[in-house]
């Protein structure tokens, strides 16, 4: 490591020797001390600035790159050059990129869950542009963009690699009015566009095809709603309700969850973190359903689209557990938890399906799954998010 002795951060050289969760590569400063750098790749050499220090660790930017794995690859985006924080791993091979996932996931398997030499599969591949049809993005005064990497400034974008044709030009000619920020999402299948503006839509201009709503008027009671297909099932989204950003992507999901599922005997399926009832409405067959959704615009879609189903909202956390053959269960970030686990488990099920969005979290609740007489069969990663650090998972326990 050599410092620099300037008003400046300082600049480091540094190996990289492994990738992390969340895209950084792993290196060690010559004390031992371990430093996380964004934008380098395992064997690389790089100077980098440090951006932040911590207790035992530090984190650094890369300002150059001196030995290059052959794993790196110009960004096709050109947003990526002018510091567009919205794909973080676009200077990674796609391959190298698909394999680095199936690693990290297998690494937290072992590592935070206690299995032994998982199962780790890659899903089908999925398209690198035009997948995104959830944008969320902030306004700047020349257009809609993305938070730089690692800053509060708006990167205007106009052409998105990412975005949905039917959003494309909405990202790059959109008139957002005095809104702040601006959550953009299309149906693929029904061609239906939404605009969902913060704080308000005053002064919007946006296509006449284009439902344009502001909070103000949600908070006020309003609703707002487009459909998209999945799987052959149409689905109400409202403008608060999550959805899966990238429909092929669901599509993938939704294969894999419905063979896990096919596997249970027959019984109850429950829908935990059920969202607008995706899982339930396509992987559910003929089985008596649940939902299991806090959030009460997400909730009210479950009920339109799973009409014969029971739609709780609540967290799934305070359910009293009714007898069921499977579970899918697909929580945010933070993933189950303890308690996640503990009410689930007690539906009795003997097939669990864990949708997740973190390797960490998933790594820890197949280790409480684990203590609660689950086995985990395989995990499939699905590369819903090409061109990002993104981890997408769906696992498969039986007991
Ligand atoms: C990752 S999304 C999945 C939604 C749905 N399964 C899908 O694929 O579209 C997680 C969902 O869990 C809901 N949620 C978050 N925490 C929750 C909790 N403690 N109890 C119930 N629902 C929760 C969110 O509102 C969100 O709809």
């Amino acid at each position: 490591m050599t410092g620099s002795t300037s008003a400046r951060p300082p600049v480091v050289r540094l190996v990289a020797t492994a990738l992390v969760a969340g895209g950084a590569a792993v290196a060690r400063q010559s004390g031992g001390r371990v430093v996380l750098v964004e934008g380098a790749l395992p064997g690389e050499t790089v100077d980098a600035v440090v951006t932040s220090e911590h207790a035992s660790y530090a984190r650094a930017s890369v300002v150059e790159v001196l030995e290059a794995s052959p794993d790196r690859v110009s960004p096709p985006c050109p947003n990526v050059a002018r510091g567009c924080g919205g794909c973080g791993w676009q200077y990674l091979s796609v391959p190298a990129q698909r394999q680095a996932k199936l690693s990290l996931v297998a690494e937290a398997l072992v590592r935070l869950g206690g299995v032994e030499s998982p199962r780790v599969e890659p899903g089908p591949p999925l398209p690198t542009e035009g997948y995104r049809t959830t944008l969320r993005l902030a306004i700047g005064p020349d257009g809609a963009g993305f938070r730089r990497y690692h800053g509060h400034d708006i990167v205007e974008v106009g052409e998105c690699l990412v975005a949905h044709p039917l959003l494309a030009d909405l990202v790059a000619t959109g008139g957002f009015g005095f809104a702040r920020e601006v959550t953009l999402r299309c149906g693929a299948a029904t061609g239906d566009r939404l605009a969902l503006l913060a704080p308000s839509a005053a002064g919007a201009v946006l296509p006449p095809s284009v439902l344009v709503v502001g909070e103000d008027e949600l908070e006020a009671g309003h609703r707002a709603w487009i459909f998209e297909e999945i799987a052959g099932k149409r689905l109400r989204v409202s403008a608060r309700s999550f959805f899966q950003a990238s429909p092929r992507g669901a599509e993938a999901l939704v294969d894999v969850v419905k063979a896990a599922v096919a596997g249970a005997g027959p019984g109850a399926l429950v829908d935990a973190y059920g969202g607008v009832g995706l899982f339930g409405a396509t992987a559910g067959d003929d089985r008596a359903v649940t939902v299991l959704e806090r959030s009460p615009s997400s909730a009210a879609d479950a009920r339109v689209n799973l009409p014969s189903a029971k739609v709780l909202r609540l967290d799934v956390e305070r359910w009293r557990p009714s007898p069921a053959a499977v579970v899918v269960a697909d929580p945010p970030k933070a993933g189950l938890g303890r308690r996640g686990v503990a009410v689930l488990s007690a539906s009795g099920a003997g097939h669990l399906v864990l949708v997740s969005c973190d390797p960490a979290s998933l790594g820890r609740d197949a280790g409480l799954l684990r203590a609660q007489g689950f086995r985990l069969r395989s995990t499939t990663v699905v590369d819903m998010f090409p061109g990002t650090p993104h981890v997408e998972t769906v696992s498969a326990f039986v007991r």
